[in-house]
């Protein structure tokens, strides 16, 4: 891959870091963001010549300035992928959680994903990805938010990837949908087949190279997700 300018939202840590260090570590100019200063500033020392920062909440109202800047840093931008996000499993429905949530995953996600469509149809090209979950398949009983935020994620892409091939734009459109990745994010004591966090990474940026659709990480959770679709709710509901 020649090296290119990508924005990464959500790099401070976990899959969104990792790939901002391999696409830094490859030559890319990487515009990274997240709240927590400090951690963008460790990536930015390891590779000051091509990471840039911009520090801010996306659920504030300092998006499209903030993604402005970032662009200008870059002096231009090629791939955008939206990494942040939050879920907050509990037993109980706590709104401040549901809120957070849907701020983060669906309003600032949405928010994002739009103004990268339209920079990417006025210079017709451009790649825009997002981290979405194998949680979008169906409504989790432990975070119906998440599976709802992430069902939004996933079919706002589908949208969008239809949308750039009708309009005959050079627009390459990948949603990934990981199971369970090692990071703060995947939490609870029934989790299976984790992925390291590097692995991931390195899988999601192949995809990307791949200019895939949709994409599972691992593989083999493309399995899982079929067998979500597909079950019948009196058996689904035992299981999550
Ligand atoms: N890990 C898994 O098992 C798993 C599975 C399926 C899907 N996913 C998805 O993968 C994506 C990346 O998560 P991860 O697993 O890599 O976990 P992570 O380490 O928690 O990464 C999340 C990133 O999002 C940023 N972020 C969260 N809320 C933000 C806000 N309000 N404003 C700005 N930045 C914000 C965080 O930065 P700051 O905290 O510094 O703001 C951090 O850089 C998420 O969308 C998640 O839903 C993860």
């Amino acid at each position: 891959m020649k090296p290119g300018k990508i924005i990464i939202i959500g790099a401070s840590s976990g899959m969104g870091r990792k790939m901002a260090e391999l696409y830094a570590g490859m030559g890319n100019k990487v515009g990274i963001t997240g709240r927590r200063d400090f951690m963008l500033r460790e990536v930015q020392q390891q590779f000051p010549e091509n990471i840039f920062t911009e520090c801010f909440d996306v659920t504030q109202n300092e998006n499209i300035s903030r993604l402005e800047s970032l662009e200008n840093k870059l002096g231009g931008l090629d791939i955008l992928i939206i990494s942040a996000g939050t879920g907050e499993p509990g037993k109980e429905l706590k709104w401040e959680w549901d809120k957070q949530m849907i701020d983060t995953n669906v309003y600032a996600f949405a928010e994002i994903a739009n103004w990268a469509f339209n920079f990417f149809t006025r210079q017709d090209h451009g790649h825009l990805v997002t981290i979405s979950s194998v949680a979008a398949e169906r409504g989790m009983g432990w975070a119906p938010a998440y599976s709802a935020s992430k069902s939004f994620q996933t079919r706002y892409f589908e949208g969008l990837s239809v949308k750039a091939y009708r309009m005959k734009k050079n627009i390459d459109i990948t949603c990934i949908e990981p199971g369970f990745v090692k990071t703060r994010m995947a939490m609870g004591n029934k989790l299976f087949w984790v992925v390291p966090v590097e692995k991931a990474a390195k899988q999601i940026i192949h995809a990307i190279e791949k200019k895939k659709r949709k994409a599972y990480i691992s593989k083999r959770w493309r399995m899982v997700a079929a067998a979500m679709r597909i079950a019948p709710y009196s058996l689904y509901k035992k299981f999550v």
